[in-house]
């Protein structure tokens, strides 16, 4: 969650994280998760928000959780699967 908020600060310029975010790809391939395991956490996430922060959720908070979920999500599974690749 921290490193989603973190992005979602960092929307706009999200270079400088992205060593740090390729790198967690790998890792999440070693624990075993999947890529289509990313939607299904992405939606939970999101319903996990909404409930917390019920007041101040909008639809401009929503599409900037979601715009950081679905970046983080594919630059991780993108680096996973280069690592699968060079391992064939
Ligand atoms: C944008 C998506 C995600 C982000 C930003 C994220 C972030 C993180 C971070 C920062 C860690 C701490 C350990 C590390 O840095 O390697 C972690 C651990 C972990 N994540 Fe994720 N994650 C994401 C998606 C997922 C998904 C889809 C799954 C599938 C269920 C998952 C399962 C895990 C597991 C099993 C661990 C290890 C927990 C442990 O052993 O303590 N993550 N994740």
């Amino acid at each position: 969650m921290s490193t989603l908020a973190t992005v979602v600060q960092s929307l706009d310029n999200l270079d400088p994280m992205l060593p740090d975010i390729v790198a967690l790809g790998p890792r999440h391939a070693g624990y075993n998760v999947k890529a289509s395991d990313y939607g299904p956490v992405g939606e939970a996430m999101l319903w996990a928000l909404e409930a917390c922060l019920r007041g101040s959720w909008t639809p401009e908070v929503e599409s900037a959780w979601k715009a950081a979920y679905a970046t983080l999500a594919k630059v991780m599974i993108d680096a996973a699967g280069t690592l699968e690749a060079k391992r064939v």
